[in-house]
């Protein structure tokens, strides 16, 4: 070892005795660990569940909340009684788009609406929208055979917001709600990107210029979702969509729901159900880019399975290395990158008091990139499924669909889609990134390539 090395060495370890003595990193005085975060949340993050302990307590100006890092504590919190742990203060701030959709409700209504629009998301409802997915990613074969350069992740991002919408609303025809349901999704991600520089607390009738452009973007979707809510129970017709779901729900006492709600459960749908899953595909071409070893071993599992088909649902079961490969994806990139909950009443996390009003933060990006549960952690191995050490593995250092009553409901969706659309696309092309092209993570409201991803792609066969 070099004198350099040694140097730096004893230096790390010193600095890793000193961290050890604290329980959190030291933040400003006054801004408490806003610069950390502001400069890279992730890292910071990282830094924080790979320093320090089970809960790292931290500061955003004189406001405490709390990292939960330790797997089985990230279990506790996320399969107590809902009561005891709400969503967090700024999916308030997006309430104006999200109303009381699954996503920001609580309480009995919340209960209420999960248990009415759960039988959506069975696997024999889920197994019949596949024919949804394999056909929208059909349109997307065409247009990639007609030129070589192609944004993945913008290609993606339409391709979900397809399949989303046939399975919200089968037989309308959404048109320009396209483009609105576009324009909220990124005024939310940029509300929360702003929101982000300094995590004040927001009073939504203040004009500040996210808050405005948020407030348009409800609007425009205000405006496509009602007429197509309206047309619906005009005709009277109803197909095999969760829109025909919602509109004929009745509760006990024969109740149906208002075209509120229907609204507010279609917009968090659409918006909870595109992003996540183009952004977990887009980063899973990216790997399958940049592993020719993988993509070879999947298209063999696929030439094996299928001889010339491209992989059907039934087909799933059979192919395991899909599987462990679209594993891979999420936990290397777990779209939405962490969960925040706040304690509505004073109680312990671990051996940590958590006080009433404060928030807890669970980071999958941290804890999946942890050397504590994983070998070489920031490498994309998908075969690390198939080994003692993830049989072994505590259940919660692996939830990117969160867990517990407020799990991701359309989970089961989003990885049939991951797979039968990964799985398609790499059969058929051959894709590289651009010369010069280097996709960088962005931790906005998901975890979107900051600059989207230039590849080029080059038909493998012609069928
Ligand atoms: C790769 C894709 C996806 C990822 C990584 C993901 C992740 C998550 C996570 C972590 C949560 C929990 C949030 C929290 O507790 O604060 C969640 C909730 C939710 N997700 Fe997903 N999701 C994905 C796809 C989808 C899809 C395709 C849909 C619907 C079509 C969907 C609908 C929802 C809804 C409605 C909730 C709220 C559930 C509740 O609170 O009862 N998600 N998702």
């Amino acid at each position: 070892m070099s004198v350099v090395e040694q140097q730096a060495r004893g230096a790390e370890t010193s600095s890793l005795a000193l961290r050890a003595a604290l329980d959190a990193p030291p933040g400003h005085w006054f801004f408490g660990h806003l610069p950390d975060m502001k400069r890279d949340l992730l890292g910071f993050f990282s830094m924080c569940e790979r320093d320090f302990g089970p809960v790292v307590p931290l500061r955003l100006y004189a406001v405490p909340f709390y990292l939960v890092n330790d797997p089985a504590l990230i279990q506790a919190v996320l399969f107590a009684d809902p009561s005891k742990f709400v969503k967090p203060t700024a999916f308030k701030a997006v309430k104006p788009m999200f109303g009381d959709g699954l996503l920001t409700s609580e309480g009995s209504f919340w209960r209420k609406q999960r248990a009415l629009i759960q039988p959506f998301f069975h696997k024999q409802c889920i197994d019949r929208y596949a024919d949804v997915v394999v056909r929208s990613t059909a349109a997307l074969m065409e247009q990639w055979s007609l030129a070589e350069s192609q944004d993945a992740y913008e290609d993606l991002s339409n391709v979900t917001l397809d399949i989303v919408s046939r399975t919200l609303f089968s037989g309308s025809d959404i048109g320009e709600g396209r483009a609105a349901v576009l324009g909220a999704a990124r005024g939310v991600q940029d509300f929360f990107l702003r929101w982000r520089r300094h995590y004040m607390p927001v009073i939504p009738w203040l004009p500040f210029p996210a808050q405005l452009q948020l407030r348009r973007a409800v609007r425009e979707v205000d405006r496509v979702i009602y007429k197509l809510i309206d047309a619906r129970r005009a005709s009277g017709e109803r197909g095999n969509d969760m829109m025909s779901l919602l509109l004929d729900a009745a509760d006990a006492e024969g109740q149906t729901m208002s075209s509120r709600a229907v609204r507010d459960e279609l917009v968090t749908m659409f918006l909870a159900g595109h992003e996540t899953s183009a952004v977990a595909m887009s980063w899973g071409l990216y790997e399958l880019v940049s592993s020719p070893r993988v993509t070879a071993k999947l298209r063999s599992e696929m030439a094996a399975v299928l001889s010339d088909r491209d992989p059907a649902v039934e087909d799933l079961p059979r192919l395991p290395y899909l599987d462990q490969v679209v594993k891979e994806v999420m936990r290397l990139y777990p779209s939405a990158y962490n969960i925040g909950r706040v304690a509505t009443e004073t109680c312990k996390v671990g051996d940590t008091t958590v006080r009433r009003g404060a928030n807890v933060i669970m980071c999958q990006w941290a804890v999946h990139r942890s050397r504590r549960h994983y070998d070489d952690p920031d490498a994309f191995v998908p075969e690390r499924w198939d080994t003692e050490r993830a049989r072994k593995m505590p259940k919660f250092a692996y939830f990117p669909f969160s867990g517990g009553p407020r799990n991701c409901i359309g989970a089961q969706f989003a990885l049939l889609e991951a797979k039968l659309i990964l799985g398609t696309l790499i059969r058929h092309f051959d894709i590289e990134l651009e010369p010069g092209e280097r996709p960088t993570v962005d931790a906005a409201l998901t975890l979107r390539p900051s600059l989207g991803m230039r590849v080029r792609v080059r038909r493998r066969f012609s069928s």
